[in-house]
């Protein structure tokens, strides 16, 4: 007799726990500094409409495939389809992603964990050494090691803890815990620093002489990484649910939550940094080379809340970066939870080393590049897009629309919608992003 597979204690679990995925490091280290970078907010408005067009409707597709099978994104292929459906490569792909994004994940989340206690030294000295306390940290591999070794600890033994017991338990803590340090900040940097109203101005007011192409495909990009999709994560999660709940009032709840909670992160942020009088293109280096120089000013208690807030964001995504790892095996193979949960995570962690030790460099795309680098390139333009071109095609084209209306609960004009999404728009939207990253768009220069 088949084992009776595990299920989110409340919907509310559930939504926490998607909205933990979604919100990690994608929302408080990445959007605002590509935000900063593309100079605020037109992309910012074209972000948007990425995540109402092309996210969403893929959120929808993930949570449908993945409820209405009750299996591993492998397997939930098969089951919306037929016994070895090509469709099923869709799921490994996303096995392959998760594995990858862990890896590197890990190691820039160990360097939050790493500057909480930073934070709670003080950051002292000229902004040059302040700046150089980072490079340290990177080049050193025992630094970024153990670091990355203690965060795959935790979530190991996060997922270790299965659905309702690890994951769901722990978003229901580190979520409301994140908002509230988030909001803490948020008004921080609104009503204690004279960089409130240019900071909102900066997000909200759209210049759309600064938007080019380029930040429309990194917008496209950015949508779903941050949303957690093309990998099956959501499908996974989805797999948990229990029939009946509204998916479509789930996705939009989930989505509306990561994109409010980046925003609060923007504005938290540029506050401090025009507070300052700093320029808002600071790049990658926004969050741990440029803020620890302003935190230095501001004391821990501005700095020990953020970093602590970005260890939390990077822990609830991990776990389900792990899960979808995991839940093939506990599904097909019948193996016990913890046991695949350690060979898996093990294998992630000694995989992540290469990411950990940034002396380590390979030629890619003309130049030396470290394996961090070539894997979030490589993962957020190929493999993400790719298995999300996949998995809307096929609910789109191949999965029965019967099937589909039965997990979407009505058949009106909303689904009708959502069906015609599925087959153009969003397939279209991501093959401009993977063309875009294999430098192949006409309209381009390269
Ligand atoms: N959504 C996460 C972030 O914004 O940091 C990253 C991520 C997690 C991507 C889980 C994909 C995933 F399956």
């Amino acid at each position: 007799m088949e084992k009776l597979r595990e299920t989110w204690g409340s919907n509310i679990g559930f939504i926490l726990a998607a909205t933990g995925s979604a919100i990690g490091l994608g929302n408080i280290w990445k959007f605002p500094y590509i935000t900063g970078d593309y100079g605020g907010g037109a992309f910012v408005l074209v972000y948007l409409a990425c995540v109402l067009m092309i996210g969403l409707p893929l959120m929808v597709a993930e949570l449908i495939i993945g409820r209405r099978a009750q299996k591993n994104p492998v397997k939930a292929f098969e089951k919306n389809h037929r016994a070895k459906s090509p469709w099923q490569l869709t799921g490994w792909l996303g096995m392959a992603s998760g594995f990858i994004i862990l890896s590197f994940y890990s190691v820039i989340a160990g360097w939050a964990m790493a500057y909480i206690f930073k934070s709670i030294r003080g950051f002292a000295g000229t902004s040059e050494q302040i700046q150089q306390q980072f490079v340290d940290l990177v080049l050193s591999p025992s630094g970024s090691i153990m670091w990355h070794t203690i965060f795959m600890v935790l979530v190991i033994g996060i997922v270790a803890g299965g659905i309702k017991g690890g994951i769901e338990r722990w978003s229901k803590i580190l979520m409301p815990a994140l908002f509230m340090l988030l909001l803490g900040l948020m008004l921080h940097g609104l009503f204690n620093t004279t960089g409130g109203i240019a900071a909102l101005n900066f997000l909200f007011a759209p210049d759309f002489s600064r938007l080019t192409a380029e930040a429309v495909l990194s917008a496209l990009g950015h949508a779903f990484f941050t949303l957690s999709l093309g990998m099956g994560a959501m499908i996974t999660y989805g797999s948990y649910m229990k029939k009946g709940s509204g998916i479509v009032k789930d996705a939009i709840i989930i989505s509306f939550l990561d994109t409010f909670i980046a925003l609060m992160a923007g504005v938290a942020i540029f506050s401090l940094v025009f507070h300052y009088g700093m320029e808002p293109g600071q790049s990658v280096g926004l969050i741990f080379k440029t803020l620890p120089v302003l935190f230095a000013d501001t004391g821990p208690w501005v700095s020990v809340p953020f970093f602590i807030l970005l260890t939390f964001a990077a822990l609830t995504s991990g776990i389900s970066l792990l899960e979808v790892v995991v839940v093939y095996f506990i599904d097909e193979k019948g193996w016990s939870r913890v046991k695949i949960t350690l060979l898996a995570g093990g294998l992630v962690y000694i995989f992540g080393l290469l990411s950990a030790i940034a002396t380590l460099t390979i030629p890619f795309r003309g130049s030396d590049q470290t394996f961090l680098d070539v894997f979030d390139f490589m993962t957020t333009n190929y493999m993400l897009p790719l298995g999300g071109l996949f998995t809307c095609l096929f609910i789109g084209w191949v999965m029965k629309e019967d099937d589909m209306a039965e997990e979407f609960g009505s058949r009106g004009m909303l689904l009708k919608l959502l069906r015609l999404a599925l087959r153009y728009l969003t397939p279209i939207g991501i093959a401009m992003v993977l063309l875009h990253g294999l430098e192949l768009l006409p309209f381009m220069d390269y």
